[in-house]
């Protein structure tokens, strides 16, 4: 194994709490872990050295909401929109006609294309879903294909299959294709929104993929207020993704949970939806992520810097804030953020996923808007930028 140390730094964000953050610091990887983090006047030898020479570094973004498994694109969709067409659920349908008609290796290629872009923008650790197949045969291919990210999430329940009567799709769900499905994903996802599934369908799916030991995420209070986020709180899911329509209630319940709020803007201006409300979430004590919901239809970006530029810019949040729930809140999201091989953290023992800047400090993500900046990039151990 070959140790690499990284000095010169700048700035070294680390989100560990006894660490804190650090001037003039070095860090040392050694095959796919974090070796050694401190001052760079302590820092030990190591086989190479690469001086990053006062620029910033930061744990690699953690995108803990994608839909990469999917073909086409919803270009005039997105233009209507852009002409004042409202976002739609059904939208979906549209991307899973494309998802069912291609190949594997097409799926696989295009997974693989967006896991590649989002590396050389400093995305480290991805999770993400099926949801665009929607049969047995269908979901159980996206999954199989989906395991090349860090963690898969089975979203069969993305929308009612149009023509299909929603209550059998439902069974099916629950039954057939979670025992197809749940070997091969962690978590299970539901739409809970009005034109796709509602709160009984939506805790039915859930309870299911309990049942069957995966851990629970939900898709809520994305296009107005709803049940999703008091569900997933109710049933210890790991996160509620968008957020975006919230009551007083909704921010209560989630500060007293375990439940992440993980807040997706790219989704929210791409469907001319309203910013959610991260100041009352991060006032109230709940955890926020970032995240940058790549897909075809609502948010078709990879680009976590874009995220976290308009959470500091529009959505109030420090740059502190943005830049830990691009990284640490992601992993809270995934429950991956302590132990052994942690992510979205660097301290000894995590996952040697190291993002260097080409700026003197994370400040530049939001003073320098639009601007790339990532330098280098370090995934497990490997230097892929
Ligand atoms: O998270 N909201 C539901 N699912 C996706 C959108 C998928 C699509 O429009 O294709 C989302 O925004």
């Amino acid at each position: 194994m070959t140790s690499t140390a990284i000095t010169g730094i700048g700035e070294l964000t680390t989100n560990d709490e006894e660490l804190g953050a650090l001037t003039d610091a070095a860090l040392v990887i050694d095959g796919d872990r974090i070796a050694w983090v401190g001052p760079a006047s302590r820092a030990p030898a190591a086989d190479e050295q690469v001086d990053v020479a006062g620029r910033a570094v930061l744990p690699g973004w953690v995108d803990s909401h994608t839909h990469l498994v999917f073909a086409g694109d919803r270009t005039a969709e997105f233009a209507a929109r852009m002409d004042g067409k409202p976002y739609q659920a059904g939208g979906i349908a549209v991307t899973v006609r494309a998802t069912r008609a291609a190949s594997d290796a097409e799926l696989a290629a295009n997974l693989r294309k967006h896991l590649a872009e989002a590396a050389a923008q400093g995305t480290t650790y991805v999770e993400t879903k099926t949801g665009y197949g929607l049969t047995v045969a269908d979901e159980l291919r996206a999954a199989r294909i989906a395991a090349e990210a860090d963690e898969v999430t089975f979203l069969g329940a993305h929308l009612v299959p149009p023509g299909e009567d929603a209550d059998r799709y439902v069974d099916l769900v629950c039954g057939e294709m979670l025992d197809a499905v749940a070997p091969h994903v962690g978590w299970c996802d539901v739409f809970c929104e009005t034109g796709a599934f509602d709160a009984d369908q939506s805790r039915r799916v859930l309870v299911a993929a309990k049942e069957r030991g995966l851990g629970l995420r939900v898709h809520g209070n994305q296009l107005a207020p709803g049940p999703g986020v008091q569900l997933a709180v109710e049933l210890g899911a790991a996160s509620v993704d968008h957020c975006t329509y919230l009551t007083e209630s909704d921010v209560d319940a989630l500060a007293g949970s375990d439940t992440v709020a993980t807040l997706l803007p790219a989704c929210d201006m791409s469907t001319r939806q309203p910013l959610p409300n991260a100041r009352a979430l991060l006032d109230a004590g709940a955890t926020v992520a970032l995240a940058s919901n790549c897909n075809p239809g609502s948010s078709y970006t990879s680009s976590m810097a874009f995220c976290v530029t308009t959470a500091v810019l529009q959505m109030r949040m420090s740059i502190d804030e943005a830049v830990r729930a691009a990284t640490w809140g992601g992993a809270r999201a995934l429950r991956r953020e302590s132990g052994d091989g942690a992510v979205g953290i660097l301290r000894v023992g995590a996952r040697a996923d190291v993002h260097v800047l080409d700026a003197p400090s994370a400040a530049w993500l939001a003073y320098r808007p639009g601007v790339p900046l990532t330098h280098a990039v370090w995934r497990r151990g490997t230097r892929v930028r």
